[in-house]
């Protein structure tokens, strides 16, 4: 048996924790979940207790077994057996394209098709956000709102992925792991960026204006708000101290190409994650030229366009 989780691109970004430990964002967030690239994820819970085993994509992974087990305790209890855990993703892990969010989406999805225990959706996204934040948001599908309060987080779907067909271009500019990861990142942002606290306090308001822009399909309003979240988040990330700097040449390339398309009036807008990957969003009718353009940018290395998708489910493994 294997569930399939899709990566989610964070529009209205999540960055900074409340609670470190329950692994609490200190901010909501709002995502769009992709269609094309993919983790599927099997686990099988062996009757006997022992070490679990993690291959990604067909190798050894030690770095992110711990993550994985703790996840499965966490459904499965702490006194299970050993667990043989297998994942396979079609797009480079731990480059800043949210593996870890389609990850433990379906991790947690397939730990409850391996122990025939039940829970819906909400409590299975509250499992996953408590190892990942981000994960919470990809066992939903389309347009994903998370709020939270000083308690635990809510996850809903705003709109439907067939509502507002949105395309994304993912431009991957290094594949080689991130640096830092985002966790940390986020901690040490908390704790040394001056623009932390109103990067906190203006979320509700940007989390609003993209709420808006969804309901009334409004790409203008979306674009807006998304790039600022985004232009913000890497200011607290730069001037955290020390400094933390995922982009490269190219990014900043491909932000000036999507600011070009801008100008030639393309529905287009940018979001960047913690890692040197740009995302481009745009209407269906700009796919093509977005691709295209971005494409010819000097220093990329793999492009690859989704439209928007469903949430974490059990598929057939081919
Ligand atoms: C920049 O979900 O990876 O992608 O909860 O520490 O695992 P942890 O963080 P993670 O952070 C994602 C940060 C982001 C923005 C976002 O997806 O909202």
């Amino acid at each position: 048996m294997w569930a399939q989780a899709q990566p989610n691109i964070a529009l209205v970004k999540y960055w900074g924790k409340s609670d470190i430990v329950r692994n609490l964002p200190a901010v909501g967030s709002l995502s769009i979940t992709l269609e094309s690239l993919y983790t599927r994820m099997s686990v099988e819970l062996l009757d006997d207790p022992g070490a679990d085993e993690l291959t990604v994509n067909g190798e050894a992974n030690a770095e992110m077994l711990p993550r994985v087990s703790r996840c499965i305790d966490l459904i499965a209890g702490g006194d299970r057996g050993a667990a043989r855990i297998q994942s396979e993703t079609n797009f480079p892990v731990a480059a800043g394209l949210a593996s870890s969010a389609s990850a433990f989406a379906a991790l947690v999805l397939a730990t409850y098709e391996s122990t025939e225990k039940t829970a819906n959706t909400l409590t299975m996204a509250r499992i996953a956000g408590s190892v990942s934040g981000s994960a919470a948001r990809s066992l939903y599908g389309g347009f994903v709102e998370l709020s939270v309060d000083s308690e635990t987080i809510d996850v809903r779907p705003i709109a439907d992925s067939d509502d507002w067909p949105l395309k994304v271009i993912v431009v991957v500019t290094e594949t080689a792991p991130k640096h830092l990861n985002s966790g940390e990142a986020m901690i040490r942002g908390a704790e040394t960026s001056p623009f932390y606290s109103s990067w906190v306090e203006r979320q509700p308001e940007d989390l609003a204006g993209a709420r808006a822009a969804v309901e009334n399909r409004d790409f203008e309003q979306l674009a807006a708000v998304s790039e600022h979240n985004c232009l913000k988040m890497h200011t607290v990330m730069w001037t955290s101290r020390p400094p933390v700097v995922y982009w490269n040449k190219a990014t900043l390339a491909c932000m000036d190409a999507v600011r070009e398309l801008q100008k030639k009036s393309e529905p287009v807008f940018f979001t960047i994650d913690a890692g040197p990957q740009l995302k481009a969003v745009c209407l269906p009718s700009a796919e093509e030229t977005v691709k295209d353009t971005l494409a010819g940018v000097d220093g990329i290395l793999g492009i690859y366009s989704s439209g928007l998708g469903s949430g974490a489910r059990v598929v057939e493994h081919s």
